[in-house]
């Protein structure tokens, strides 16, 4: 795996084309200053953010910030919600793009970061949720093909349709999902233990590579290989290789086995009813079509429920599933 891209950042896209003769100036541009073809942004730590081409040319100005143009027409430019003040735009060792208010990092002011617009990967530092006051979502988004970085179907976030939880999308239908956070980690996905989790009124995000300075690792979404993965770079054979990848297995694919079916592996069929359901469509299910799921192999008595005596009926009541992923969290229906 070496093409996992070190700074996947929106100006990078925009220019990708060959390097050139490159002269490093500096980690950060002023109000006086500009990258031009040929030139690059070198962070302290040596994070290098080349801006490739014949005409390419990056500037900052004091209305609509960081300004990339291509042979005098703007190709691509960054707003901030608020009137910058002598912004500065720096590269920093993370990775991220950031423009400073006020002269820079000194004054902890950000207008505007890369990392608030992850494409398909995922650094340490940055975040996958929502911004619930300002709608800002930091979800991955997969290139298009191997070849071709324009937006792709499949993204990794938040999804707040039912109940908040993270989840690849396929367009705008779920393809695989993480169960709930517990407090330790997500259900259904025990080696990623994020470095933060923040789910207030305000935000809801993750943040899950360690802050371990001797470990590099990343996350790409990858629409060809239809994968979430998580990559470490390995210093010994200087390659990225995969530790983790969603989804793991075929159960992990959203909606397999339909409403009240459940996935096992290793089973034959992998799919089979919870007690007490049958197959909706037995003939869809003897050919693998699971998505229509179960039904009530008898219907609920609920009369029979807490009434009369005062003492449920013998032949309805819960039973328990231990290690199961829930779809959603399960509802009930009685006496309608
Ligand atoms: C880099 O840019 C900053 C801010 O504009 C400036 O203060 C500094 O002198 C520059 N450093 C070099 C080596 O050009
Ligand atoms: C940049 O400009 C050149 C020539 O003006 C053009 O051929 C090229 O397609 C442009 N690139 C982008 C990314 O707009
Ligand atoms: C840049 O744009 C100018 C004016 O539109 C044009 O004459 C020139 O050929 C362009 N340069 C390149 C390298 O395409
Ligand atoms: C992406 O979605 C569009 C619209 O739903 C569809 O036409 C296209 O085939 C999809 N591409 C892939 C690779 O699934
Ligand atoms: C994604 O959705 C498109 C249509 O929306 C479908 O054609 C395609 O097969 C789906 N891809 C996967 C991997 O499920
Ligand atoms: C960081 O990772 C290295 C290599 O895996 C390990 O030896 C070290 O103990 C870790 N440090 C911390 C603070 O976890
Ligand atoms: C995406 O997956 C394809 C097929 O497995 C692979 O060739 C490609 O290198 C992957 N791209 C990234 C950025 O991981
Ligand atoms: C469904 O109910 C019938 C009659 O009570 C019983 O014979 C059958 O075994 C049940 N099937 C399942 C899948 O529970
Ligand atoms: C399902 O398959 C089994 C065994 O292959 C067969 O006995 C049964 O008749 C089939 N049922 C339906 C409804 O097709």
């Amino acid at each position: 795996m070496d093409v996992l891209p070190p700074m996947v950042m929106a100006a990078y896209y925009i220019l990708v084309l060959s390097v050139t003769a490159s002269m490093a100036v500096n980690d950060s541009i002023d109000l006086t200053q500009s990258i031009s073809d040929g030139e690059t942004l070198v962070s302290k730590g040596g994070m290098v953010d080349p801006i490739n081409g014949n005409s390419g040319k990056l500037t900052l100005d004091n209305t609509v910030n960081l300004i990339l143009n291509n042979n005098s027409s703007v190709v691509w430019s960054t707003i901030s919600q608020r009137e910058p003040q002598n912004p500065v735009a720096q590269l920093m060792d993370s990775g991220n793009l950031v423009v400073w208010n006020d002269g820079g990092a000194k004054s902890n002011d950000i207008l505007w970061q890369s990392f608030d617009y992850p494409t398909d990967t995922y650094l340490k530092g940055m975040k996958t949720g929502k911004d619930l006051q300002n709608g800002l979502e930091w979800r991955l988004t997969s290139w298009k093909s191997v070849d071709d970085p324009s937006l792709g179907n499949f993204s990794w976030g938040l999804s707040l349709s039912d109940y908040p939880k993270f989840a690849i999308m396929n367009g705008t239908k779920k393809f695989s999902r993480i169960g709930p956070w517990n407090g330790l980690h997500f259900s259904g996905l025990p080696n990623l233990i994020p470095v933060s989790v923040v789910a207030n009124q305000d935000k809801i995000y993750y943040s899950s590579i360690s802050n371990n300075d001797s470990i590099i690792s990343g996350v790409v979404i990858n629409q060809t290989s239809k994968k979430y993965s998580r990559y470490a770079w390995v210093e010994k054979s200087q390659t990225w290789s995969v530790f983790e990848s969603l989804p793991s297995d075929v159960c992990d694919n959203y909606g397999l086995c339909g409403a009240y079916g459940v996935c096992i592996t290793p089973s034959a069929p992998i799919c089979q009813c919870l007690k007490g359901f049958r197959p909706k469509s037995p003939e869809a299910w003897n050919t693998s079509n699971w998505a229509q799921g179960c039904v009530r192999n008898e219907s609920l008595r609920c009369s029979d429920i807490g009434e009369g005596t005062g003492i449920a009926d013998t032949t309805d009541g819960f039973s328990k599933f231990k290690g199961l992923k829930l779809p959603t969290p399960p509802t009930l229906h009685c006496g309608t």
